[in-house]
């Protein structure tokens, strides 16, 4: 029987970390329910003392989210520690992950500390949150860059103190593949109590070879991994999850290894966290990616059609890219939607359908055809939960000449227009919603996207935005480009009045 190896997902704390990705906890917890419905083992929900909006975030995964283990980041300090175990005692199986630097560079510099006395703090610390929280992952950051002697002792402490996963982290994905298999045998030879633990690895893609040094450390002998959807997470981003697993579905046999992960789910949950997050995926993105298992030349063409293992390794259902149909239209009715929906993985509410309803025949009566990435769509905005503060009732543009727009929004049932000139219509719409609104945001980026097929495609607009040092992001999609970017640009408008109105 091939070892099943744990699959960590870090999207809602490392990925969260990604510079400019900023996640609200309603948000959380939708990826954190689509993370349980891919089956992960563990979700590690947050930093639960770096904020008041982190600590709420982990709580309440912890207490709504049934299935995978729940984990909060701690120091190697009784405070975080304690706060960590206040967020996920809820959990159906809590965990604590405390950590705390390794290396010469970061024991002189950051922490000021002799390695002696990181390893004291270390273990009474592990100690501490052991006798709180049956579950207690232990990290030496920068590990890859730790005396490898140093590293085994540090680790064999921590076991001693009650540690029950031992996570070595590349914290700035300095190593190799070689060296991450080196590690991992070094410390399964010379750490005595190692048989007492599960050994994870955490790698970041700083040279791009995070993937590789992960299944290199599954290969020494690691039971976990730790990754994130999307690659997402500090600067480079972490190793991919849906690499990780796809190469270890497609690889297994190689590696004597497999895990629990529902693969159907894949593309699902790479949608959602790109959605939510404002992270558009690369289009060659492995596994991900909209070419992955797209073919242009004609040989490979051909060579698909007669065979498609001439030039797939992988299933495009197996990862859940359907084909896509045509599903519904202008006449289907609320069972037709709900069913199909239903069939794609989603759950609706009877409270819910009517508002998904209604957002769908406004799509229904713009296209002929309504696809599955439509409803894809329909239920990211719906899962999305950013209480419209202020409502879009209208908007006409011109561009010809000096390009005006006409904005008319609702907020608490009374109506507001106004009018306003830009650089284009897009920009014009801003101007007029500021006016409206008397928020004024500085536009960071802006992006538009086609999320559905045909000539009537949806298009989807995305913004991130600034406003008293606070950045956010902003998405809406609609068959009129105008209208999505108007929408997003509204989004993030709301986002930051219920953001401020929570702080
Ligand atoms: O990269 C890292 O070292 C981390 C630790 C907190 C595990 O994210
Ligand atoms: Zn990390």
């Amino acid at each position: 029987m091939p070892r099943v190896i744990k699959i960590f997902d870090t999207t809602l704390r490392d990925g969260e970390q990604s510079p400019g990705a900023s996640l609200s906890v309603d948000e959380k917890i939708a990826i954190a329910h689509q993370l349980a419905a891919l089956n992960v083992d563990i979700i590690e929900a947050g930093f639960p003392i770096s904020s008041p909006e982190d600590f709420e975030a982990v709580r309440r995964v912890a207490l709504e989210v049934e299935g995978p283990a729940v984990c909060g980041l701690a120091r190697t300090m009784p405070e975080d520690i304690d706060r960590c175990w206040e967020a996920v005692k809820d959990s159906e199986h809590p965990r604590i992950h405390t950590f705390v630097s390794t290396s010469k560079i970061h024991l002189e510099t950051t922490l000021k500390k002799t390695a002696a006395e990181v390893l004291e703090m270390a273990a009474a610390e592990v100690a501490h949150a052991r006798e709180l929280c049956a579950d207690v992952e232990f990290s030496p950051m920068d590990a890859t860059r730790t005396d490898l002697d140093y590293l085994a002792e540090i680790v064999q402490a921590t076991i001693e103190a009650g540690a029950t996963t031992i996570n070595i982290p590349d914290t700035v994905g300095y190593a190799t593949p070689w060296e991450m298999q080196e590690t991992i045998a070094y410390l399964f030879e010379h750490v005595a109590n190692i048989d007492q633990c599960t050994i994870s690895v955490h790698c970041h893609d700083d040279l791009g070879m995070s993937v590789a040094n992960s299944l290199a450390a599954v290969k020494a002998g690691a039971g976990q991994v730790e990754c994130t959807i999307n690659g997402m997470g500090e600067r480079a981003g972490n190793a991919s999850l849906e690499e990780i697993v796809m190469a270890l579905v497609t690889r297994g046999a190689e590696l004597d290894a497999t895990t629990n992960v529902r693969t159907q789910q894949i593309i699902k949950t790479s949608r959602m966290v790109s959605n939510l997050t404002g992270f558009v995926v690369q289009h060659n993105k492995a596994i991900v990616g909209e070419n992955a298992f797209a073919h242009e030349s004609g040989i490979h063409q051909h060579g698909v059609i007669m065979n498609r293992q001439t030039y797939e390794i992988m299933r495009p259902e197996d990862v859940g890219l359907a084909e896509s149909v045509l599903t519904l239209g202008r006449r289907s009715g609320r069972h037709g939607l709900r069913q199909r929906l239903e069939e794609l993985g989603y759950k609706v509410g009877d409270d819910q359908i009517d508002a998904i309803y209604e957002r769908f025949l406004l799509i229904a009566d713009k296209k002929k055809q309504v696809y599955d990435e439509d409803l894809q769509m329909i239920m990211h905005e719906a899962t999305a939960q950013v209480p419209e503060v202020w409502e879009l009732v209208s908007l006409e543009t011109t561009s010809g000449g000096t390009p005006t727009a006409t904005v008319t929004l609702r907020k608490e049932g009374e109506t507001y227009t106004d009018a306003a000139t830009g650089n284009g219509p897009v920009d014009a719409a801003y101007q007029a919603i500021e006016r409206i609104t008397g928020v004024s945001l500085e536009l960071e980026d802006y992006s538009l996207r086609s999320i559905s097929i045909g000539k009537d495609a949806v298009g989807e607009a995305t913004v991130k935005v600034r406003h008293n040092g606070q950045e956010t992001i902003g998405k809406a999609a609609s068959t009129d480009i105008i209208e999505a970017s108007a929408r997003a640009y509204l989004n993030a408008v709301n986002r930051l009045l219920v953001k401020e109105n929570q702080q």
